[in-house]
């Protein structure tokens, strides 16, 4: 009897969504002791975009995933899994929420957490769900609002961090074809819990005994420390992947790191050996978006025309755990030309 095909996830279908307040330096200098040149210089973002009030991590999410959907030429998925950092709430999942926004009650739905890391990992997790016979399709979404959990007062972080969403649809397909996502290497290392953290709100803090201090229910992040292990994982990470794809450096059309600051994805670039110029960045009008910052630089550089079908695309990211992973894909041809007008 022959063997069965084997079953891997292949992109067909990408959105992309941000809140309409636009926020730039000017605007945070006014409130905070910072300038447009330190951020600039520093961080390589201009501007980024936060929710109005009322917004949520689920309505975001909803909005980047029907473009997705739409773009994949779709009705249906079998699941809907949310990367995110930035729940609706503590519990329940945001996924079951985003899937009833999306008119897709019924279908498998739940959170992937890996804080930055969280779309590669939902993209390996997705990759799972189609290789076991678990789904034949799946509405990936990177989503957050960072605002929500940013102290106003801290410029440390509160020029860095934006709110939007990301998401692509995969299909079941064969290793091979355009579009299909490659192998992954993927990483954590736990000692690094209190490097980037929001220490309240979780059982740790609840069951403490202690009163909850008014900057735990904040993002912290000891960015210093964490700049170089972003660096050093991302290149090891994003060179294992490689060596798995059988790639070589020169054979990758375009370099997709977590849009954490641009001098790390300038370094991640010079480390791996990838020209400055491959690598997609949009960290300048968007800042950091954790979770939803790789679907949404591949469906802005998609509709600005620079992934064409055939491209060979290195995804690489870092983020709070600590964690890591990286993984390849091939742009498809389906998801190369859009058959709407896009905002
Ligand atoms: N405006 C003006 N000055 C500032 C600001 C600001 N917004 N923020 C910090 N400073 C000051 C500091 O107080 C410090 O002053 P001091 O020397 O008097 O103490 C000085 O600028 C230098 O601060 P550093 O923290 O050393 O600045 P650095 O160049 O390292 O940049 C940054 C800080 C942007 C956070 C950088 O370290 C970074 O990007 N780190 C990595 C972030 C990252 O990759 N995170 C992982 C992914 S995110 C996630 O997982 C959620």
């Amino acid at each position: 009897m022959p063997s069965p095909q084997p079953r891997t996830a292949v992109l067909c279908g990408t959105g992309s969504h941000l809140p309409p307040r636009r926020v730039d330096n000017d605007e945070l200098s006014r409130v905070l002791d910072t300038s447009d040149e330190w951020i600039r210089s520093r961080t390589g973002i201009g501007a980024r975009h936060w929710a109005d009030p009322g917004t949520t991590t689920s309505d975001l999410a909803a909005a980047a995933g029907a473009r997705a959907v739409a773009d994949a030429g779709v009705s249906e998925v079998d699941a809907v899994v949310v990367a995110t950092t930035t729940p609706d709430r503590p519990c329940p999942a945001t996924a079951p929420v985003v899937a009833g926004k999306l008119g897709l009650t019924g279908v498998a739905a739940f959170d992937v957490a890996a804080v930055c890391t969280g779309f590669i990992y939902g993209l390996a997790t997705a990759t799972g769900l189609i290789a076991a016979g678990a789904a034949r399709r799946v509405l990936l979404i990177g989503a957050e609002t960072y605002s929500s959990i940013l102290d106003p007062a801290d410029r440390t972080t509160s020029v860095i961090f934006g709110d939007g969403a990301g998401a692509v649809v995969l299909r079941a397909g064969e290793p091979g074809e355009p579009g299909a996502v490659g192998p992954f290497d993927l990483g954590s290392d736990g000692d690094g819990v209190d490097l980037i953290t929001v220490r309240g709100g979780g059982a740790e803090q609840r069951l403490s005994g202690r009163e909850p201090e008014p900057g735990d229910r904040y993002f912290a992040m000891a960015g210093k420390s964490v700049f170089w292990q972003a660096v050093r994982n991302m290149s090891k990470s994003a060179r294992a992947v490689l060596d798995q794809a059988g790639w070589r450096v020169d054979e990758v059309d375009h370099l997709v790191g977590h849009q954490a600051n641009l001098r790390i994805l300038n370094r991640l670039a010079d480390d791996i050996g990838i020209p400055r110029e491959r690598s997609i960045t949009n960290i300048a009008e968007v800042g950091n978006t954790s979770a939803a910052s790789i679907p949404l630089a591949l469906d802005q550089a998609r509709a600005a025309g620079r992934l064409r079908a055939g491209d060979r695309v290195l995804l690489t990211a870092f983020g709070g755990g600590l964690t890591w992973g990286s993984t390849t894909l091939t742009w498809p041809e389906q998801a190369t030309t859009r058959t709407e007008e896009r905002t």
